[in-house]
């Protein structure tokens, strides 16, 4: 894995929303809040937490549809944290599928004008290479033959075949990086996982990095090569899904295992449970740990100081002061 070539970088990257209060206040929420993280070209990073933990607000910042407010993002090698005006190359190599297929496309395009759009902004091809290139992208999510999905307006179609056409759009302009946000959690069970395999497949014949965000931390074990854990804005696990997976350390990761029925017993952690409850607040985030309120271990220092990342195992990095 450390030989493949880095395609992106976020350093200390911290993106807040400033919610106006009263005339001259705002209130920070401090979605992400310091995130490191590296995707390679060719590989899946899956980015997992519960709802609220900024899951959306990075892989929105990573491909910069929003723009952070510290820390660095180098893509290709080229520091991309402040671009503006000059975005257009950018906008071509990285795209975003985004959660809800039935509202991320137009209603009043046909699946052709929805397919073409993006062409005709970044100048690719005449109208009959254009043609090409979208019966292309149609049959690669397998919406075959694409003269039946051609003229068809997105509300003719399935949730599952509407993903699929979220994906074709990501696909004509050739992206090397794509962040997929919870791309089939809006759609049927029996779909789930065709769409999953699809995207696997495609991003193995171009060689693409996706950022694979999910609630749901079943679906990392087929579909992504590293597994992210990200708790209230910030990493608090890092490693190979399989070691993850095997081996969960943080406690909010077991958690979030815990949570998912697991067909090798194994696997349980019967041990202790994590306090249940709501994740605390990005406004005003816990000193120390940020998962203290809830975590079984938590000590007084785990109130006061912040743990810092430890390699555990080669390649599998936590945060927390169990494992110093
Ligand atoms: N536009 C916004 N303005 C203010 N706060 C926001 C905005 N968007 C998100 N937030 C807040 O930022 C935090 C992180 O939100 P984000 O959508 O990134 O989380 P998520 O992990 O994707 O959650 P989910 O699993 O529910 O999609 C949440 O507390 C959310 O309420
Ligand atoms: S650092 Fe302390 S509070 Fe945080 S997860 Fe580890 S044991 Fe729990
Ligand atoms: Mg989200």
């Amino acid at each position: 894995m450390k030989t493949m070539e880095v395609l992106i970088e976020l350093k200390n990257v911290k993106t807040y929303y400033f919610i106006p209060k009263g005339l001259f206040k705002t209130i920070a929420v401090r979605a992400v809040d310091g995130v490191s993280l590296t995707v390679h070209r060719g590989e899946t990073v899956a980015i997992v937490g519960e709802s609220g933990s900024g899951k959306t607000t990075l892989g929105k910042t990573a491909v910069r549809l929003l723009e952070p407010i510290a820390g660095k993002i180098i893509f290709e090698g080229k520091d991309i944290t402040h671009l503006k005006g000059d975005m257009l190359w950018f906008r071509r190599k990285a795209q975003m599928i985004f959660q809800d297929p039935f509202t991320s496309l137009n209603p009043y395009m046909t699946i052709r004008q929805i397919l073409e759009e993006p062409l005709i902004i970044h100048k690719i091809g005449d109208p009959s290479e254009r043609e090409e290139i979208i019966a292309k992208a149609l049959t690669e999510v397998k919406l075959s033959p694409p003269e039946e999905f051609l003229s068809k307006y997105p509300h003719m179609l399935s949730g599952g075949q509407r993903q699929k056409v979220g994906i074709a759009r990501a696909l004509v302009l050739r992206p090397d990086f794509i962040v997929a946000d919870e791309p089939v959690s809006m759609i049927d069970a029996s779909s789930r996982a065709e769409i999953l395999y699809l995207l696997r497949n495609i991003q193995r014949e171009y060689k693409m990095g996706i950022m694979y965000i999910t609630h749901d931390i079943a679906t990392t074990k087929y579909f992504s090569d590293n597994i992210a854990v990200m708790y209230l804005g910030k990493i608090v696990e890092f490693g190979p899904t399989s070691k993850v997976l095997k081996n969960p350390l943080h406690p909010y990761t077991r958690a979030l295992m815990e949570a998912v029925p697991d067909p090798d017993p194994s696997n349980r952690f019967k041990e202790r449970k994590v306090i249940p409850g709501e994740p605390p607040s990005p406004i005003n985030p816990p000193s120390g740990c940020r998962f203290h309120p809830r975590c079984p271990y938590a000590t007084e220092r785990c109130k006061k100081e912040e743990p810092k990342f430890v390699e555990v195992e080669p390649d599998h990095y936590v945060a927390c002061y169990l494992y110093e």
